[in-house]
């Protein structure tokens, strides 16, 4: 007899609905899994029949036959034991089929027929509702993750009997609630408060212009200067995730197997720094079954290429097209896979080979030609998709032990979260959300200029010498600023502003 069960396979980030059969017939006793399974689906087989045996059934002494369509999905990974070893146990008689109506499974088994957590579940329970699935058996450890999805019912089972119980009635398992709570455990899980970083005020000032217009930042400082404690801050005065969002990010972290335990939603932005030798593929993804990388883990959130000038070319190349669209998409044979990889880009790099020119405690020891060369290892198309650097000095001792107030995060995040909210409602019929995003349309209808900050901006340009690509960058930067002081106008404090953020225009590193 054939008997049905349902499950899911992943493909990128999304689930697709995968229908299990499984046929016991005459012959003598086998198992076949057919349709494109990988070789985890293939090791299956073993593990159904130890786990089948060990929990109270038998494993049919017969030709047994299963099939995962659609044929043209790739399967990969183990979800699929539980599926399987419930259709066994249907067409062998052992289980009654309409009992598993409605349901999808997903699990790995162990040899004892315990359930293991795997990863990817929230997608694959989001698709299952999308196809109109009510109940889901999944493994325990993973039904915090799939209870985000309120439209099936989760069960979580720690065993394979366990799960045959609950599905005969026998003995039902409490259905996993989502307790709103918990949904918010991981939001206190943030890396620090800006509070906690003495001075830098204009280094705090110009991370809240970059959070509040979206705009990436270069910061530029000797070792110890504390460029990597303030990059780390940055998400926490990055406005607060929407549902959908953290649903988007929670998905990508299921998949890559990176949710921490117990978590049911990522509800705080990733922070994500990859090591300067990062691989192309490790940075955007792919391979022969796509997996996430490290710019689509870092969606909603910041991206932080720490000793920016040593990151290899290849990698380098590899990240703009998806730092520029927001997505990065993979070419397979059977179709394309799309990874979103909207961040922000913060780098970071000493000012020169040695680390200390213009440091005042310490002698740098770089010719010019040195510190020109070292400046000329960063990429000039990277470097243009970089709206704001800054100098981070290191702080003296004596700033550090005093216990001046400084601004916290908290305050920080008020001034970007009110900035934010005029750029949305300013632009809500585009298709850009911030200030960062502005085309040269855009431009030229909110970032006027009046006499005086056009005056200033052109004498600028003179007499400091900027490069052309720096001017709709300060254009840009200075919108911000003005929303920031919410003031409909640019004016020329707010282009002054704007000017200080452009180092590497106005040193002679460059020229
Ligand atoms: N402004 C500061 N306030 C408090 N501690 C600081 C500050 N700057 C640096 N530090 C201390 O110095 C350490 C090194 O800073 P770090 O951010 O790693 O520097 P960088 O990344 O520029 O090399 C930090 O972990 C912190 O303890
Ligand atoms: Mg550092
Ligand atoms: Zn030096």
């Amino acid at each position: 007899m054939i008997a049905k069960t349902v499950s899911c396979a992943l493909s990128g980030i999304d689930g697709v609905i995968v229908t299990i059969e499984a046929d016991c017939c005459q012959g003598l006793p086998s198992v076949d899994i057919v349709g494109l399974p990988d070789t985890a689906v293939k090791e299956s087989k073993e593990r159904v029949r130890s786990a089948v045996n060990n929990s109270g059934f038998s494993f049919p002494q017969r030709k047994v036959v299963v099939n995962l369509a659609p044929a043209y999905i790739r399967k990969e990974g183990s979800f699929f034991d539980l599926p399987i070893t419930i259709a066994i146990l249907s067409s062998s008689g052992q289980l009654r089929e309409d009992y598993t109506e409605g349901y999808i499974f997903i699990g790995e088994l162990a040899l004892d027929g315990s359930l293991r957590g795997v990863n990817g579940v929230l997608p694959m329970v989001i698709e299952a509702a999308k196809n109109g699935y009510t109940k889901a058996i999944v493994p325990e450890a993973n039904a915090p993750e799939a209870a985000v999805v309120s439209d099936v019912e989760i069960y979580g089972a720690k065993t394979l009997s366990e799960a045959v119980a609950h599905l005969t009635g026998e003995a039902p398992i409490e259905q996993t609630r989502l307790n709103p709570e918990d949904l918010f455990n991981y939001a206190d899980n943030l890396c620090g408060d800006y509070e906690d970083v003495k001075g830098q005020d204009i280094a705090k000032r110009a991370l809240t212009v970059a959070a509040a217009g979206g705009h990436n930042v270069l910061m530029i400082g000797s070792p110890g200067s504390g460029k990597t404690m303030l990059a780390k801050r940055l998400p926490t005065i990055m406005p607060s995730l929407t549902f959908e969002e953290s649903l988007e990010v929670t998905k990508i972290y299921s998949i890559s197997g990176k949710l921490p335990e117990k978590a049911a939603l990522i509800t705080t932005r990733p922070f994500r720094d990859p090591h300067h030798t990062v691989s192309a593929v490790a940075i955007t993804g792919g391979g022969a079954n796509p997996k996430p990388g490290e710019i689509c883990l870092a969606h909603k959130g910041v991206l932080f290429l720490d000793e920016f000038p040593e990151f290899r070319k290849d990698a380098i190349d590899a990240m703009r097209q998806p730092l520029e669209d927001g997505s990065f998409t993979v070419a397979r044979a059977n179709g394309v896979v799309t990874f979103p990889s909207d961040v922000m880009l913060v780098a970071s790099m000493n000012p020169c080979k040695c680390g200390y020119y213009g440091d005042t405690s310490r002698e740098c020891k770089c010719s010019a030609g040195d510190i020109q060369r070292y400046m000329h290892k960063i990429s000039g198309p990277m470097l243009d998709r970089i709206d704001i650097h800054i100098q981070v000095p290191s702080v003296k001792y004596s700033e550090l032990s005093v216990q001046k107030k400084t601004a916290s995060s908290e305050d920080m995040k008020k001034a970007v979260d009110r900035a934010r909210a005029i750029q949305a409602e300013r632009y809500k019929d585009k298709h850009y959300s911030t200030n960062a995003g502005l085309d040269s349309k855009g431009l030229e209808e909110y970032c006027k200029l009046d006499k005086k900050s056009n005056e200033l901006l052109t004498n600028v340009f003179e007499n400091l010498g900027l490069s052309a690509r720096a001017y709709t960058r300060i254009l840009k930067v200075a919108r911000t600023i003005a929303d920031l002081d919410e003031s409909e106008n640019i004016e020329a404090k707010h282009i002054a502003e704007a000017i200080q953020y452009r180092t590497l225009d106005k040193k002679f590193w460059f020229n």
